[in-house]
């Protein structure tokens, strides 16, 4: 009798993945340039030239044998000494390299601190519109997902609501921001009122809720004024999940990190509960080669320009042809309602128009369609006319 769980997880077909499939076929019945293909989240723009020039340089210069063998489970200590120190320095914390620990990318820090925290029947709170993946990962290390809608129009997290969601069997509020699948960014009055009920609660019922932070969209923001506030200076047991997959255009790499606030109660004990779900998922050590990398290349990004451009001027049209647009400030994605109740029929009848959208209710929030604009600015230029006309047919 195999697991039956995993053997259902195996045979859902993720409708962003079925979509991407279709969007494959009609390119070859129709051609690449006449499909508008927004479905997934895949880095456009190449990875920059720093990390090809850093690959050369230590492959030339280092020992094979040292540098491809296994490294430290919580990944190489001079790398964890620079991934922290670069951290100290732009967010004024005070982290160790015993904070941080090597991953293979966000879905990797994500599994193994959940595993790390959670016992069968524990909750983690997250605010809808979330990445998918949340539920499956929450759900296989024993917890229970719990979503609270985000604030209507603004999609920032519901305060009162996360009060009243706060119970003893809660033991971490997860968020995304810079966020998927709408875009916005949580600002500094966010953080402060997240933290600011969670440290309301741990005053008064002597327990912690851990707050946890997905951060692999951090540097994707374009606008001057905007910032990704760092939530441990706002609240003391916080971890932040980063990874270099749409920073550095490297997803298929798999490097990443967990970084444990070096305020947080209990941190070797929440240390070692990561490196023992670390080692119970069998991920042994993250890339040794991109380890290495990593410590070369702090604060180098992939060119966001070219998102950044892809943004206003999507943001622009659509907004001229009448859509509703939840105005995004970072990663690469926009949340546009949709001009029929149900998203899922919006985006069969933007399929027509050889739109492809992914409805809102992939990711808790029904009644809005995704678009990933990281695509060809040449791309979002054609699509133009298309999404006029879909709006048109409503009218
Ligand atoms: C919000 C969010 N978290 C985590 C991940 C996983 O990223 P990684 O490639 O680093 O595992 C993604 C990927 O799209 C994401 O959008």
């Amino acid at each position: 009798m195999l697991n039956e769980k995993n053997v259902a997880l195996g045979k859902v077909r993720s409708s962003i993945r079925e979509l991407f499939e279709y969007g494959k076929k009609r390119k070859e019945e129709i051609g690449e340039e006449n499909v508008f293909d927004f479905s997934l989240g895949n880095p456009s723009v190449p990875a920059p030239p720093e990390v090809a020039e850093a690959l050369k340089d230590i492959i030339d210069n280092t020992d094979p044998v040292a540098l491809h063998g296994y490294t430290s489970a919580q990944g190489d200590y001079s790398v964890r000494k620079s991934v922290a120190d670069y951290f100290n320095a732009r967010f004024s914390t005070a982290l160790g390299a015993d904070c941080i620990y090597m991953t293979c990318g966000a879905a990797a820090s994500l599994t193994i601190t959940l595993n790390a925290i959670l016992n069968d029947g524990d909750e983690v709170i997250t605010f809808a519109p979330y990445f998918p993946e949340y539920k499956v990962f929450t759900e296989h290390a024993g917890g229970k997902l719990i979503a609270l809608p985000a604030v209507a129009g603004t999609f920032k997290p519901d305060i009162k609501a996360l009060e009243s969601a706060l119970n003893p069997r809660v033991k971490a509020v997860l968020i995304n921001s810079p966020n998927n699948p709408s875009g916005v960014v949580y600002g500094e009055e966010d953080i402060r009122a997240v933290a600011g009920v969670l440290g309301k609660y741990r005053k008064e019922h002597g327990s912690s809720v851990y707050l946890i932070s997905d951060e692999p969209y951090r540097e994707l923001v374009f606008d001057k004024s905007v910032k990704v506030p760092c939530i441990m200076n706002y609240y003391d047991d916080s971890v932040v999940l980063y990874s270099y997959s749409k920073s550095l255009s490297l997803p298929g790499e798999r490097i990443g990190y967990i970084a444990v606030g070096d305020r947080v109660r209990e941190r070797e004990e929440l240390y070692a509960g990561i490196m023992g779900a670390g080692r119970a998922l069998g991920f042994v050590c993250a890339p040794a080669l991109f380890q290495q990398l990593v410590k070369r290349i702090h604060g180098v990004t992939s060119d966001i320009s070219v998102y950044k451009r892809n943004r206003d001027v999507l943001l622009k049209a659509l907004e001229s042809y009448g859509y509703t647009v939840v105005r995004p400030d970072g990663a690469f994605y926009m949340f546009v309602k949709s001009c029929e109740p149900s998203a899922v029929a919006f985006c069969e009848r933007a399929k027509k128009y050889e739109l492809l959208l992914v409805a809102g209710d992939d990711f808790g929030a029904e009644g809005y369609v995704r678009i990933s604009y990281c695509v060809s600015p040449a791309t979002i230029e054609r699509s133009l006319p298309a999404f006029r006309a879909l709006i048109e047919s409503y009218k």
